[in-house]
């Protein structure tokens, strides 16, 4: 789609002098980025096409403007649609799709995830080196997408979504800050129930660090389309410790990441001082 012509494009021009350098999805319960300058807003609901986000914690807002005045342009996303509520790849791909019908150059995704080392802490934050695609048929795999690949988005690949030199750049940011910052590798299921306990010592097995229900696809799709992208995975529950998987409800997710929000601000931040 030509930029310019997008609805929303108009909206955004007329608020922020600069273009938005960086989009963040937020996942399950994550709060930053909310002192945004010469911003607006607007619910899912308004952008065409959309449906209303409907998971706890995920406010189905669409915001943007810069972060402090002179500062770089950024949009962020809270909340998303999963696979889980029973939307297709078609609505788990809207952001990122609308992201690259505006022209944002980097894409980071946040999520709520569950932890698969027994040394790590409910409220660690995770930089998502790579990806398990384990939500069936579809994430992450090179499926027919709706509407077909047009001549813009590249082969739907998912080898290396994650930028590397982003990637290092925000853990050398992180390490200099002293802002805690784990790394490693993210399998994303299909949900909706927490794992069982021979589930994650299948998938300790199968190399995952950190589990959750989302952001395989969106990885995917954005890297296709040419975006540099980061994932960054807040830990709100060890699954599997013996209070883990079976006992983790939806609040205690929302809560953690709620409690980690000040940490994920500093990480985000970074990632957009960091962005190529
Ligand atoms: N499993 C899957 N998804 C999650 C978890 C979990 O333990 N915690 C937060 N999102």
């Amino acid at each position: 789609m030509d930029t310019a012509t997008h609805p929303l494009a108009e909206r955004i021009t007329a608020t922020m002098k600069v273009p938005v350098s960086v989009a963040v999805v937020l996942g399950s319960g994550i709060k930053a980025l909310e002192d945004l300058v010469n911003g607006g807003s607007c619910h899912y609901a308004e952008l065409p096409g959309f449906p209303t986000a409907t998971v706890a914690g995920h406010a189905g807002v669409l915001s943007w403007g810069q972060l402090g005045e002179g500062g770089p342009g950024v949009m962020v996303a809270r909340g998303r649609f999963h696979l889980y509520e029973g939307h297709g790849l078609g609505e788990a791909l809207m952001l990122v799709n609308l992201f690259k019908d505006l022209g944002v150059p980097n894409v980071v995704l946040t999520n709520a995830a569950g932890g698969l080392r027994a040394d790590w802490q409910p409220g660690d934050l995770m930089l998502i080196d790579d990806h398990l695609a384990f939500q069936g048929s579809q994430g992450g795999l090179p499926v027919p997408l709706p509407g077909g690949l047009d001549a813009e988005w590249g082969p739907y690949h998912a080898r290396e979504a994650y930028d590397g030199e982003w990637r290092e750049r925000l853990a050398a940011h992180c390490l200099k800050a002293g802002v805690p910052l784990r790394r490693g590798v993210y399998v994303g299921l299909m949900g909706p129930s927490y794992e069982t306990m021979g589930e994650n010592r299948y998938l300790i097995t199968a190399g995952a660090d950190a589990v959750g229900m989302s952001t395989v696809p969106e990885a995917a799709r954005a890297a296709s389309g040419g975006m540099k992208v980061l994932g960054v995975s807040c830990v709100t529950n060890i699954s599997i410790t013996p209070s883990g998987a079976a006992e983790t409800s939806h609040q205690e997710v929302v809560d953690v990441a709620k409690a980690a929000s000040a940490n994920m601000e500093a990480v985000l931040r970074g990632a957009i001082a960091t962005a190529p």
